[in-house]
This record gives structure tokens, sequence and C-alpha cells, in this order.
């Protein structure tokens, strides 16, 4: 028994800031955004908020995935930015959209929350408690942000992701996930605060946790890098993507990329980018894929999943 995606979702606020119009708040430009992170722009709520988001996206996912609410099990958020502490994000959502008969929590991993979230379910599924799960990635960093600190509020974007997932036979899908808290300075967020980070720190972590963590699952699984279909990374920076790329050996054009127009979403990424890829066309039903996450926490991981 494993879980399958049955079905993507996504919503993002039409609100676009782009590389100019924050060139305009801070002492930064287009072309260095640009050069040093692949973004172009991000959007930013109005009157979206993490919770609504999160609506949206599920509705989506769930159409897509031709099911009723009342058939989910399971609704695990992930966020770090939700409007609503208690109740939580996911029963908001169970309340919104009817799924009466879901378990309903959120979690926080930062912007490996959507594979935490992933794992979580696997499990359910796996012991035979959860047959079919809806997990969604919904954030607001715009909320989060210090727009004074062009290290940051250049990076960040709002959106949320959701996929339904279904007990089905076949393959083991598999998880790897790390942490490390002696490093959870280098990224940081206190309750009513505003997100601080050592840019390069991060940056570094990343290319040197990411592809181990990949070949540490690949090895797990017994695959080789070039069956995979797709790589599908947290969506943090291009210059990381590639380098990650590089480091595994693997063409570019293997690591599918949307960050040019969201930024840096947070656990929304993997999911925006997983409906965006089906939607296209650009993945499909027996194809294998490797998502990979990583950020605050430390925390960092990745998961095979056949769709
Ligand atoms: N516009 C213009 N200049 C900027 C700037 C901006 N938005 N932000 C920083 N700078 C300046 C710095 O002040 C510094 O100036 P100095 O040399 O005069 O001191 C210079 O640019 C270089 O800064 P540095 O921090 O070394 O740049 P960098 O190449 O490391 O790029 C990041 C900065 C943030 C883009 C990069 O470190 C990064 O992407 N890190 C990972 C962050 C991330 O992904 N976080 C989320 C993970 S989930």
């Amino acid at each position: 028994m494993t879980g399958r995606i049955a079905g993507t979702g996504s919503y993002i606020p039409s609100q676009v800031l782009s590389n100019e119009d924050l060139s305009k708040i801070v002492d930064t430009s287009d072309q260095w955004i640009r050069e040093r992170t692949g973004v172009l722009r991000r959007h930013i709520v109005k009157q979206d908020t993490t919770v609504s988001m999160a609506v949206k996206s599920a509705e989506a996912a769930i159409l897509d995935a031709h099911i009723n609410p009342e058939e989910l099990d399971m609704i695990i958020v992930s966020t770090i930015s939700s409007n609503l502490l208690m109740p939580c994000t996911a029963c908001e959502v169970q309340k919104k959209i009817g799924a009466v008969n879901a378990a309903c929590f959120d979690l926080n991993a930062a912007c490996s929350g959507f594979l935490v979230a992933y794992s979580t379910v696997l499990g359910y599924i796996e012991m035979g408690i959860v047959k079919k799960a809806l997990i969604i990635g919904s954030e607001c960093m715009s909320k989060l942000l210090d727009w004074s600190d062009r290290s940051t509020c250049i990076l960040f974007g709002d959106g949320a992701g959701a996929v339904v997932i279904e007990a089905a036979d076949g393959e083991k899908g598999a998880v790897v996930l790390h942490s490390d808290g002696e490093k959870g300075n280098a990224l940081c967020l206190e309750t009513h605060g505003k997100i601080t980070m050592n840019g390069q720190e991060v940056f570094r972590f990343a290319v040197s946790n990411v592809p181990k963590v990949i070949e540490e699952l690949l090895h797990k699984m017994g695959k080789q890098r070039e069956e995979i279909d797709a790589y599908i990374l947290h969506q943090a920076n291009q210059r990381i993507l590639d380098a990650i790329a590089k480091r595994l050996g693997v063409d570019k054009k293997y690591f599918p990329s949307n960050i040019r127009e969201y930024a840096n979403t947070s656990s929304a990424s993997i999911p925006i980018l997983l409906d965006e890829l089906k939607k296209n066309g650009d993945i499909d039903k027996g194809q294998q894929l490797i998502l990979a996450g990583f950020g605050g926490g430390l925390t960092w991981g990745a998961a095979y999943i056949r769709i």
C-alpha cells in the first residue's frame, strides 16, 4: 500500500509586485534580484489570508481528484504564516469545504513543511488509518517580511498549493527527512516578528545538503538519478536549483522552476509547482518524481513519488 497523487490545485493572489516596484521601496534593482535569485516578480495578497488561499487551493485539488470532500479522512496544512493559531487552518478548511469526516491539524517545518505533511500522510496511509487525505501548503509571506530589509523582502511571495493523496496498491513511497536545530539562527521568525536570515549560510546549507539527501533517497529506493522524470524542489532561488542539479550531475531541464513568477512561497512552492506541471502536461501518470524541500529549523528532506 502506498499514497498516490489523485489531484492537485493551487491559488495565487492576483496582485503582482515586480522587482521594479521593489526598487522603489528598498535600495535594490531588477538586475540585482534577477542575477542573484532568478526572481522577476512575486504575487502578494490584498484581501486574501492564509486560510482563504488554503481553501481555494483545496477546492481546486478536490475538483481535480473527482472526489467529494466527505471522502477525506485527513487534512494537514503546512504553514508558518497562518492568520489563525486556533482553530488551526486545517479546521478552517474543513469547515469551508465540508470535509466533515476529516481529522485536521497544521504543522510547521518552514519551507520543508509540505514534504513533512506528505510523509505524515504516507505513514497514516501505510498504517491503514487513512485512505484519502488533503495536504496543503499555504503561506502569506508578505505579512512576515521586514519591508525595509532588502536582503529578505525581495525573496518571498504569497500563494497556496494543495494535493489529494489516495491509498493505492503498488511500490511503496519513500521519504528521508533531516533537521539541524543547532543552525536554527540562520533563518528565524519570532512570534509577531519578521523574518531574519543569514543568506549566505542558508545558500551553502541548501547546496550542500539537498544533493546528499536526494542521493540518500535514491540509494534507499535502489534507483538511479536518470530514472527520475522530474526533481521538484522547493523554489527558493534559481541559483540554488542550478547548483543542486550540477552537484548531482543531472541536466537542469529535469529541475522545473517557476521562481521567476512567484519567488519563494515557502511550504506552498512544491504543491504550486506540482499543480502547474500537471496542468501543463509536463508530468504524467506513471512518472517517477523526487520532491525535495529545505528551510528554517534548519530542516530538509526528499520524497520519492510515482504519479
Ligand atoms: N539589492 C541590492 N544589493 C543587495 C541586496 C538587494 N536586494 N541584498 C543584499 N545586497 C548587497 C549586500 O548588502 C552586499 O553588499 P556589500 O558587498 O556592499 O556588503 C552585497 O549585495 C552582496 O550580499 P550577499 O549577501 O553576499 O549576496 P548573495 O550573493 O549571498 O545573495 C541572497 C544574497 C539572499 C540572494 C543569497 O544569499 C540567497 O539566496 N541565500 C539563500 C536564501 C534563501 O533561499 N532563503 C530561504 C531558504 S528556504
